[in-house]
């Protein structure tokens, strides 16, 4: 398929794009705010298979557009590109959460996960998932673990799947409803938490299905 990813520069979307690459089924468009850096990433990181473009030019023609935006950024980011997007699928994978010292990372307090506050400001259909993989387990290899993703639009959470079962060792997994993002997004935190207690590279493996 022909993958957008929005805020394709930083560390998900690098390790995604290269994943993405190295198992050579997608064409990868890396989206940014500024089109020269784009290019460049998707020079460095594409293994030739990526072009870059502006986030807005990004998403034009393309099946999926993964919403790999720095988390403070996802909800203006999404509104920026609703008109170009118009009703092509959109994969948040972005978790808003925050480090607290003494304390550690926490999950976001709003009630609503960002998932479903991005498919508020969009016509596109939003699914959410990977938020359990960690950019640097991405890079070394295929990650051993699964990846779960949700949504409530079918064909939106069908396309995320498919791109997740690229991507992971593990099963890529249906968790169900776009509010299910609420706990998908709430586990990075636990995730980094793990990370930071046991110096770790933690991922997710679900028993008892499938
Ligand atoms: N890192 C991980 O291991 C991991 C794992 C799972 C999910 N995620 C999620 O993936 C997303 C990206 O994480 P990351 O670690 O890659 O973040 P990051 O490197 O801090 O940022 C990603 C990109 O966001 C863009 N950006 C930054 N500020 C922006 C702004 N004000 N407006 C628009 N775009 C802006 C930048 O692209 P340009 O400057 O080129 O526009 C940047 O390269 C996050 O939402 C995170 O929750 C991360």
């Amino acid at each position: 398929m022909r993958v957008a990813i929005l805020g394709g520069t930083g560390s998900f979307g690098r390790a995604l794009a290269g994943r993405l690459a190295a198992v050579g089924e997608d064409e990868i468009v890396i989206g940014s705010r500024d089109a020269a850096r784009a290019q460049e990433t998707a020079a460095e990181v594409g293994g030739g298979r990526a072009s870059g473009a502006t986030n807005d030019d990004a998403v034009r023609g393309v099946d999926l557009a993964v919403l790999a935006v720095k988390a403070e950024a996802a909800l203006d980011t999404a509104r920026g590109v609703a008109a170009a997007l118009g009703t092509t699928p959109l994969l948040s994978v972005a978790s808003a959460i925050r480090f607290e010292k003494g304390v550690g990372m926490l999950p976001d307090p709003e009630a609503l996960s960002l998932a479903e506050r991005v498919q508020a400001v969009v016509d596109a259909p939003v699914a959410a998932g990977l938020h359990s993989i960690a950019a640097s387990n991405l890079e070394q290899d295929v990650p051993d673990e699964d990846a779960l993703v949700c949504g409530d639009d079918a064909q939106a959470k069908a396309l995320a799947l498919e791109l997740a079962g690229r991507l992971v060792g593990g099963r890529s997994l249906d968790a169900g409803p776009l509010a299910s993002a609420r706990a998908l997004e709430g586990l990075t935190a636990v995730i980094v938490n793990l990370n930071r207690r046991y110096k770790g590279h933690a991922g997710v493996r679900v028993t008892g299905v499938g």
